[in-house]
């Protein structure tokens, strides 16, 4: 695949929380010269609204995508009325339709989230589930919070992680969980470049398995 756009492609990735799906997603982006959408943001800017007093379902219904750059929605309170609203079947149904258009908009799209593989783009012919373990996931969030001005320690990001994790694992609707077609990448043990080079290395092999 050479990235020069004369076909469309589309690339899921799910995982966790800090798991490294946003990184890789906006490198892989960039390599194919594709749109990214982090589907987190949206889930994120309605809990932001519900914590404002807006009603989940309507806060969906007429989210503006001007929202979706605010910095609070980065805040672990955010982070947890986002993971509350998003086990609302309402909520996830409103919020279909923007994805799915997103997704083969132009020469496609890379998407990343919980349910890219599995509900949103079950057709993508690339889909990686991308995880880590939970306290290196923890240490990673703690930095990027830390960095951001947010006043938390390691425990408090660790149990909010696990907490996350079960909930956005344990829902009905949507959970997260690996699409039978995807590709593990564990992160624990790579640093941001290789694992942005795994990444690229398992997209390449499913690109070529799929004669793509
Ligand atoms: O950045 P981080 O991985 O911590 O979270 P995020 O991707 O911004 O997602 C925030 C929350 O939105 C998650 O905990 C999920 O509950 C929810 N979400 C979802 O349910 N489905 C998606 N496709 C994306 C996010």
């Amino acid at each position: 695949m050479t990235g020069t756009g004369q076909s469309q492609l589309t690339i899921a990735v799910d995982g966790p929380a800090a798991s490294g799906k946003g990184t890789i997603s906006r490198h892989l982006a960039d390599r194919y010269g594709l749109a990214y959408l982090d589907t987190g943001k949206l889930y994120r800017a309605v809990g932001a609204l519900v914590l404002q007093g807006h009603a989940p379902e309507d806060a969906a219904q007429t989210l503006d995508p001007a929202l979706l750059d605010d910095p609070v929605l980065r805040s672990p309170q955010v982070a947890k009325a986002a993971s509350e609203v998003a086990a609302m079947p309402a909520v996830r149904a409103a919020l279909l339709a923007f994805q799915r258009q997103f997704a083969v908009a132009d020469n496609g799209a890379v998407l990343d989230g919980r349910d890219i593989g599995t509900v949103i783009c079950p057709d993508a012919p690339v889909k990686l589930f991308v995880t880590a373990a939970p306290e290196i996931r923890a240490a990673r969030r703690l930095s990027e919070l830390q960095k951001a001005g947010h006043d938390t320690d390691f425990e408090t990001v660790l149990e909010d992680i696990r907490a996350r994790d079960a909930r956005d694992s344990g829902r009905a609707d949507a959970p997260l969980k690996a699409a039978a077609d995807s590709v593990l990448l564990d992160t624990s043990d790579l640093d941001v470049a290789a694992a942005l080079q795994a990444a690229t290395d398992r997209v390449e092999a499913r690109l070529a398995e799929r004669g793509i």
